[in-house]
């Protein structure tokens, strides 16, 4: 393992067996830079948020603050579900947002992509995303924005196959090295 070796967390916001954002969050992992060392994961385990069990904070609600305070920087892959962010994606930010003094989101450097069936790809969701990160005190990477119609870019094993989108993920990770170190 090379020195400085960034542990980079790539969450993407997506329940569906087949989903987009689900492989391209693991060519994210396949195409990581020597630095990195990323951990994928999915929400399928966190409960509704309630401010009634802040009390009784859920083990599975705990562990992913604990995930996201460990990582050196975090990209988030979104789904775009009616010109906004997932459900389930909102969901797992207020769960870690949480309690009101503790987030765990403060100060960390975030990486945000996306992709969507649509023309736009996922744009205008990874905006909103943006807005609610910057409430959060993160510090979001500008560019490069990355913004991908799925169509035609993965084989039925989710494989991403499609070389111009290769490429433009490696440079989007190229860029998020450098914004994680500058900021870390
Ligand atoms: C409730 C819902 C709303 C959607 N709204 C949008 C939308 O606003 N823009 C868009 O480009 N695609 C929209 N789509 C289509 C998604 O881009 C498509 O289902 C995509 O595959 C979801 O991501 P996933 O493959 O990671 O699950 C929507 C899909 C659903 C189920």
């Amino acid at each position: 393992m090379p020195m400085n070796t960034q542990n980079i967390l790539v969450i993407y916001g997506s329940l569906r067996k087949q989903s987009s954002n689900k492989a391209l969050a693991r060519a994210l992992s396949e195409l990581a830079t020597e630095k990195m060392k990323v951990e994928v994961t999915g929400l399928d385990s966190l409960p509704f948020y309630n401010q009634d069990l802040e009390s009784n904070f859920p083990a599975v609600a705990k562990d992913f603050k604990s995930k996201i305070r460990a990582a050196d920087g975090i990209i988030i892959v979104t789904p775009e579900y009616n010109r906004s962010v997932p459900g389930v994606l909102k969901n797992m930010l207020d769960w870690t947002s949480r309690p009101y003094g503790d987030s765990a989101w403060d100060g960390k450097p975030v990486g945000i992509l996306g992709t969507s069936v649509g023309a736009i790809g996922a744009a205008l969701a990874q905006y909103h995303l943006k807005q609610i990160l910057n409430y959060l005190n993160t510090h979001v990477m500008g560019q490069p924005e990355f913004y991908l119609n799925a169509t035609d870019k993965f084989d039925a094993e989710g494989k991403l196959t499609d070389e111009s989108t290769k490429e433009h993920v490696k440079k989007f990770l190229a860029a998020f090295e450098a914004h994680v170190a500058k900021i870390t």
